[in-house]
């Protein structure tokens, strides 16, 4: 009888709360829904429904995320080297010349059952797809083709930037594939202009087993901001750990992407990674010498940097066997206690002494910098690059940029007490 009455009572609730909200949706459109027809009331409710559905399919990815960070294990589970699988995702889009950057990834891989080539195509370019295809039929790489090549509506100021936001929404997808269609436990992601050195697939399945134990580290890159021919030593074995996050090849955990995909930027993505929200303290490991190199003269960038820098980079050539080394010197613990007494125990000079040569008998000298101006004046002089993101320099570690000067080691570091870095230095 109870049981009855409640039921009664609920329905009652229901109809009512219907009725009130039937009332209210028209008084507050007066005459709208009246005077439109009923195809178009149709049209507007299956616009909401859609609207509403694609809401829930949001929701629904990202109780997911939460779902699966919540059973995910706080410490690494060991990684058994010979069983690994380390997917190179290359991003492309309409240029046929993606070939070049195919033959090297081919020419220096060293098992294509362990570095299988996974090509993500935005654009829908026939062209580019027919060479993407002959890969397929030779060398057993995957093709995928980005299902939404949409244009991105943008009010004017922005839309000179779709290209920047196109390739973010790409770059989304493409991972996405990787690490919850391929189920991959990491990725190598590349770019369509983008040369190799011989030691790549080297370099990265050495640093794995450091980036899958140091949560410290989010990332590795093949890439030193820094690389050009004169500013590095012949030191092909030098490796570095960095604040600057450097992308152009780069290796990260799918851990990494259960976190900043669900909230991955739609535009600008490299500088995104860059803000302390997402990068939370975290360095990447980066080589002296840089272990790709870019020919895209014509990027969504527009090339200015291309001609000013890129086109100089210094791609490394010696083949370094990596994966017989012992690289735990990356280790946080481990690395900032080197590093930190390395760079206390090198003589500080000014700027003009370092310029002036006459120390060049010492191996490395250190420069101090104070402010923002004194940085990038600094920087300027000695011919790096000066620029900030989030307040971090390029290639900085600890605030310290290592460079080379004439043929000698530079530390451009902040002095003793560095509170960290100012996110308004830009
Ligand atoms: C620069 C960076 C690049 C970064 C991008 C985003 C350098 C040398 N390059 O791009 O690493 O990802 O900014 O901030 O600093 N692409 C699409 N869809 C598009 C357009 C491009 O997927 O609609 C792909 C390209 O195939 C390429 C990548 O996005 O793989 C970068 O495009 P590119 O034209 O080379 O732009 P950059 O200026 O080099
Ligand atoms: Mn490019």
């Amino acid at each position: 009888m109870r049981r009855k009455h409640l039921v009664a009572i609920v329905v009652v609730i229901f109809l009512t709360w219907n009725f009130l909200m039937y009332y209210m949706l028209v008084s507050k459109n007066p005459g709208k829904l009246g005077s439109i027809s009923v195809e178009d009331q149709l049209k507007i409710l299956q616009g909401d429904i859609r609207h509403q559905l694609s809401h829930n399919s949001e929701l629904l990815q990202h109780l997911q995320e939460l779902d699966r960070k919540i059973h995910q294990t706080t410490t690494p589970v060991p990684y058994d080297a010979n069983r690994f699988i380390l997917p190179i995702l290359l991003i492309a889009c309409d240029r046929t010349t993606v070939s070049r950057s195919l033959d090297l990834l081919i020419k220096y891989r060293p098992n294509k059952n362990k570095f299988p080539i996974i090509v993500s195509q935005d654009c829908g370019h026939k062209p580019t797809a027919d060479v993407i295809q002959r890969y397929v039929m030779e060398h057993d790489i995957k093709h995928i083709k980005h299902p939404n090549i949409s244009d991105i509506h943008l009010p004017w100021p922005q839309k000179k930037f779709q290209g920047y936001y196109k390739l973010s929404r790409h770059y989304r997808w493409a991972l996405n594939q990787v690490f919850h269609t391929f189920n991959h436990s990491a990725v190598v992601i590349v770019e369509d202009d983008l040369d190799i050195s011989p030691d790549f697939y080297e370099y990265f399945s050495a640093t794995f087993p450091i980036l899958h134990q140091d949560p410290s580290l989010w990332c590795v890159s093949a890439w030193n901001d820094n690389g050009k021919l004169d500013m590095v030593s012949d030191d092909a074995e030098l490796l570095y750990r960095s604040d600057f996050f450097p992308g152009l090849g780069w290796m990260m955990e799918k851990s990494t992407w259960l976190e900043i995909g669900p909230k991955w930027p739609d535009a600008f993505w490299d500088d995104w990674m860059r803000h302390p929200d997402q990068r939370r303290g975290r360095a990447c490991i980066r080589p002296e010498i840089c272990r790709t190199s870019t020919f895209g003269k014509k990027g969504v960038s527009k090339g200015l940097f291309y001609e000013k820098h890129l086109k100089f980079i210094k791609l490394n050539s010696k083949f370094v066997p990596f994966t017989q080394k012992d690289l735990s010197y990356l280790l946080k613990d481990k690395y900032d206690t080197y590093f930190t007494k390395l760079v206390k125990d090198t003589p500080e000079v000014t700027v003009a002494e370092a310029m002036s040569g006459h120390r060049s008998n010492m191996k490395a000298l250190k420069i101090l910098y104070s402010t923002k101006d004194e940085y990038k004046s600094t920087a300027k002089k000695l011919g790096i690059m000066d620029d900030f993101k989030a307040g971090v320099p390029r290639v900085a570690y600890n605030g310290v940029v290592s460079f080379m000067y004439r043929g000698q080691r530079i530390y451009l570091s902040p002095p003793p007490g560095w509170k960290g870095y100012n996110i308004k230095w830009s």
